[in-house]
């Protein structure tokens, strides 16, 4: 093979081998190298390569086809999914064609079409769910509780809160989908958590006392501003608090606390802490993926979609902050929120 072909395929990121008439691999890019350091030049390509899909389609190459492409799966570090594209290679001095063969890493177009079928489904599931239950609650209006004036009454209101949750599952799905395309410009404007806090505890307040939760406020009024968008911000709140006080359980205590950053630092926190009944370690690092729900059921009972703690990550990414949960089975939970101080 020429230099300047050399050259030109050690350049390239994909790893690329050539393969003679007699399957032998007669040169490695340095990408193939790299990746697969145990192959070298004059090994049988079978040796390396135990795919059947990929061996038919280099014999078919071999064997006069053009072109040909394989989509394999091969056990690496983890299992990893490469698309194939072999063609013909005919060298002017040799009377059999080579065959060239280009491994492309598909994995992450792979994951990303998993997480969007994951996606539909969920949405999907979601949405029926409600609708069954609306359409069950019509079809019994119209037959055997027709005239019934306190079946009505009951179905008309499960039917009002079916609908809400359905109203409540787009309008999130909308926010998130909203979130998601703005990511890339952050907030600007100069925020005062302690109106923001204050104000959501407020609005919480009535549901603390329905559910015997002590509701605690550990603020300062000479917080420092932080930079952000105001309406977020009170939604990342709003759902903190609310989930510290629908999951910690009656009884517990909700406590909403800031610390002065200490000198020097670029982001404040605050942490919504509860003294319920915690999550287990291996929930956590899945508690802000889309529907997720410790308890499916108890969520569903209290209203919610599973998008609360998703929309929450996004806008914290949007603020270019983040979330920490910590918590301990039987102790309670920390949901501590970092956020830009302006520096203005
Ligand atoms: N403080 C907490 N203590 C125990 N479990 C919690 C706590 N906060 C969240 N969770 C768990 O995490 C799950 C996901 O929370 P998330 O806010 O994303 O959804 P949701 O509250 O179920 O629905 P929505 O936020 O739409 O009302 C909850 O269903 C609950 O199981
Ligand atoms: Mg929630």
């Amino acid at each position: 093979m020429k230099k300047s072909v050399r050259y030109i395929l050690n350049g390239l990121t994909l790893p690329v081998f050539v393969v003679d008439p007699n399957r032998k691999i007669s040169f490695i890019n340095k990408s193939a190298k790299l990746r697969y350091n145990e192959a070298y030049t004059g090994q049988l390509f079978s040796e390396l390569i135990t795919s059947k899909k990929c061996l038919d389609a280099l014999e078919s190459v071999l064997g006069g086809e053009p072109n040909a492409t394989a989509n394999i799966v091969l056990q690496e570090v983890v299992p990893t999914s490469f698309r194939v594209s072999l063609s013909r290679l005919d060298a002017d001095s040799k009377p059999l064609p080579s065959c060239v063969l280009s491994f492309e890493d598909v994995s992450h177009i792979q994951e990303a079409e998993q997480m969007r079928h994951d996606f539909v489904a969920n949405v999907s599931h979601e949405l029926r769910s409600p609708l069954t239950a609306l359409s069950g609650f019509v079809e019994t209006l119209q037959g055997a509780a027709a005239n019934d004036e306190i079946a009505r009454k009951r179905f008309l209101e499960m039917m009002s809160n079916e609908a809400d949750r359905m109203a409540r599952l787009i309008g999130d799905l909308l926010s998130l989908s909203k979130l998601q395309a703005s990511e890339r410009v952050a907030p600007i404007d100069r925020i005062d958590l302690f109106k923001i806090l204050t104000s959501v505890s407020s609005s919480l307040s009535g549901l603390a006392t329905r559910n015997n939760i002590e509701l605690n406020l550990n603020l300062s009024h000479s917080m420092p501003l932080v930079i952000g968008d105001s309406d977020e911000l009170t939604q990342v709140f709003q759902n903190l608090i609310e989930n510290a006080i629908k999951y910690s359980g009656t009884g517990s205590t909700v406590t909403v606390s800031f610390k002065p950053p200490k000198e020097g630092k670029s982001h404040l926190f605050i942490s919504v802490e509860d003294s319920g009944e915690g999550i287990g370690p291996a929930q956590i690092p899945r508690l802000t993926e889309r529907f997720y729900r410790v308890d499916k059921g108890r969520s569903r009972a209290q209203g919610g979609t599973g998008l609360g703690l998703a929309i929450v990550k996004h806008i914290l990414i949007r603020h270019r902050g983040w979330l920490k949960i910590s918590s301990q089975l039987g102790k309670g939970s920390i949901f501590a929120v970092y956020l830009p101080i302006s520096k203005t």
